[in-house]
């Protein structure tokens, strides 16, 4: 079975799919960490942000991504990096990249891949922007997840808080919006809610209520493809 859960920055979406990718059994993909990933990798090289030079970059460093159990890791030339991958300046450049045909390709191509080897066996719970429009139109599932931009910055203040970074809130509320616009505006696969995903509004959701929510439509969607 193959969950794709879509939605703005800060909405729960991460949270949320990997309790229920734990509960279900399922392995998990965010595909925001392979946006940060080719981001980091940018910073490091000091590349230019133009097509040419991410062409070149993307040919000439290997990025991998894996999983282990539920935990997703991803490696530039054999080395871990994925604890480097939530910082502000990365999420910052993760969103530019995200605008290029050339990344979305290949990280296209990675993530079709996760669907192709655990789809099926034994599930997959994807996570992202354009999981249910663009990645896996043909998803099983498909929920849409958004929250008021306050709800939003507040939690994303206390995961960073959490990670040990500190940051002003009115800042990261600025840089949550800044984000959203950048998400639904750029040409490619722009965030938008795909006709048939279920909108889940998490302002008003605990996060077990999310992961239950979530849970009970997997159970719906295992009982009508086997009837007793
Ligand atoms: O979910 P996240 O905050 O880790 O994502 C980081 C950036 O990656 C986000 O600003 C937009 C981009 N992204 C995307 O364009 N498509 C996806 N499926 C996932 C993330």
């Amino acid at each position: 079975m193959l969950v794709a859960i879509d939605g703005t920055a800060g909405s729960g979406k991460s949270a949320t799919a990997v309790r229920v990718a734990e509960t279900a059994g399922f392995v998990l993909m965010d595909s925001g960490l392979m946006y940060r990933a080719v981001a980091w990798v940018c910073i490091e090289h000091g590349t230019e942000i133009l097509e040419p030079e991410l062409v070149a970059l993307l040919a000439s460093v290997p990025i991998a991504v894996h999983h282990r159990g539920l935990h997703m890791y991803v490696t530039v030339d054999g080395v871990d990096i994925t604890d480097r991958l939530r910082a502000l300046e990365v999420t910052g450049m993760a969103s530019r990249v995200a605008q290029f045909a050339v990344v979305r390709r290949f990280l296209f191509a990675h993530q079709r891949g996760f669907g192709r080897r655990y789809a099926d066996t034994p599930g997959l719970v994807a996570e992202g922007r354009d999981m249910g429009t663009v990645v896996f139109p043909h998803a099983d599932l498909k929920f849409f997840f958004d929250a008021p931009v306050e709800v939003r910055a507040e939690r994303r203040w206390e995961q960073l808080r959490e990670l040990g970074i500190r940051t002003a809130l009115p800042e990261l509320r600025a840089s949550l919006l800044h984000r959203d616009r950048a998400d639904r505006q750029r040409d490619l696969a722009p965030l938008r809610r795909h006709p048939d995903a279920m909108v889940i509004n998490t302002g008003q959701l605990t996060l077990e209520q999310q992961v239950e929510l979530i849970l009970e439509q997997i159970q719906a969607c295992s009982r009508q493809r086997n009837p007793r």
